[in-house]
């Protein structure tokens, strides 16, 4: 049995215990923080569609029509018409011939893979896929194969030693934790020649990447050549609910095999109609993608100035890495305590001894306050111990937190996920 106490204590003994902070009033660019008001560089709200006037507007209303919450799942209770019509929209945003909603992209994951691989199965997963997706590929009980951050090569190779038995290939669109870009191209082809599915959680490239902010597989014409598109309603969308977009049959096979659909509650109404209102004026302002990224643009800009190494980077998604947690946590408190809220992740939230300093930019910033918080995270990370030109968007090499150096292609069976706390042990 796990020492609940002991486990706590371990955690504050590394440093590692994370403070969740008191927010009030709505999600912006700016929120107030236990009680002071701060530039929030932390929120996947990246179009700032959260708490827009439309989206809360619509999503008031449907609390009058059609109550607050949805009652059951809907293989118990139905389909409602709202559920439908968001549907609708959203496989025409993405051009596929339905999407059928989910509670969170959390139990999207764990639900559609768990559908499409079995034991005995051999499932793909990218080193720094979000934790849904390894927990969903785990939920599977199918052999994992976790091939090296973006790496097709690596991957090429597990499909070659897979003896046929390759299922899925599963992977982030834009990476949650480092805002890196799949390889899409690459895991296509490779699916195609060793007829494989694959599943894209565009959660975070759905109004960044692609035309009028259509994700990473639209940015390459690649909608309709992947199996299943998985995105939160939680983020662009600035929801609740999240849904896997795809044929008509894969729906069908879903909707009968997705346990997280069949017996969780279907999506509330006033979250579902908030995003059909905010699917509405993405399409209507394809331009908040390009604030977006121009805004992106000024943040990067001004964080190369300051010294950060930051070649490669492209999305609205940024991290600063570094080995080691402490100057990080560190580095955090003292850029909030300036007025800028990044998010300090560290284990046991990322995947081995990584940490990082991740920063979001929203479409509703100004730029001029992006720029401004540069200096304020390159003193901060002075202030931590650490020289601006020691992080970086790259992972550090791990080979600290690896007790035997593996093979460069070994066959794996296990992929570490975030908040798997025997990697404490592992850190300490
Ligand atoms: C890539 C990715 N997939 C899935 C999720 C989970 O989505 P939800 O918050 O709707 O559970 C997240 C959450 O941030 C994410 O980053």
């Amino acid at each position: 049995m796990i020492e609940i106490e002991a486990r706590l204590s371990e955690l504050r003994a590394l440093g590692l215990h994370q403070r969740i902070r008191l927010v009030s009033g709505p999600q912006g660019p700016h929120v107030v923080l236990d009680g002071k008001p701060v530039l929030l560089l932390c929120s996947d709200n990246c179009l700032g569609l959260a708490d827009h006037p439309r989206v809360r507007e619509a999503a008031a209303e449907a609390a009058m029509r059609w109550g607050v919450g949805a009652g059951a799942s809907r293989l118990a209770s139905g389909t409602m018409t709202v559920h439908r019509r968001l549907e609708e929209r959203l496989a025409g945003f993405l051009r596929r011939e339905s999407a059928l909603l989910f509670g969170s992209g959390f139990l999207a994951a764990a639900g559609v893979i768990s559908a499409l691989a079995r034991p005995g199965d051999v499932v793909f997963s990218d080193a720094l896929n979000h934790a849904s997706l390894i927990d969903g590929c785990r939920l599977s009980r199918a052999e994992m194969f976790v091939y090296d951050h973006g790496d097709a090569e690596h991957l090429a190779w597990g499909l070659a030693h897979a003896q046929g038995r390759g299922a899925l290939i599963a992977t982030d669109g834009v990476f949650s934790l480092d805002g890196d870009v799949a390889p899409l191209e690459d895991i296509v082809e490779l699916a195609q020649r060793h007829r494989v599915r694959v599943l894209v959680d565009e959660s975070h490239a759905l109004g960044s990447l692609g035309r009028g902010g259509r994700g990473a597989l639209a940015e390459h014409g690649l909608e309709d050549q992947v199996d299943v598109i998985l995105g939160t309603l939680g983020g662009a969308l600035g929801s609740y609910g999240a849904f896997a977009a795809c044929d008509r049959v894969m729906t069908q096979y879903l909707l009968q095999a997705a346990r997280t659909l069949a017996f969780s509650s279907a999506p509330a109404p006033p979250a579902v109609a908030g995003a059909l209102a905010a699917l509405a004026l993405l399409e209507d302002r394809p331009r908040l993608v390009d604030k977006l990224h121009v805004n992106a643009a000024a943040l990067r800009e001004a964080l190369v100035a300051e010294g950060f190494d930051l070649r490669g980077a492209r999305t609205h998604i940024l991290a600063l890495m570094l080995g080691e947690p402490e100057p990080v946590l560190r580095m955090g408190e003292v850029a909030l305590a300036r007025g800028v809220f990044a998010h300090a992740v560290v284990p046991p939230a990322t995947h081995g001894p990584v940490s990082c300093l991740r920063l979001t930019t929203m479409a509703t910033h100004r730029a001029e306050e992006l720029r401004a918080a540069a200096p304020v995270l390159a003193e901060a990370a002075r202030t931590a111990g650490v020289d601006p030109r020691a992080m970086g968007v790259v992972v550090p090499p791990q080979d600290e937190y690896d007790d035997e150096p593996t093979e460069p292609y070994a066959y794996e069976a296990e992929q570490t996920g975030p908040y798997d706390y025997e990697q404490i042990a592992h850190a300490a």
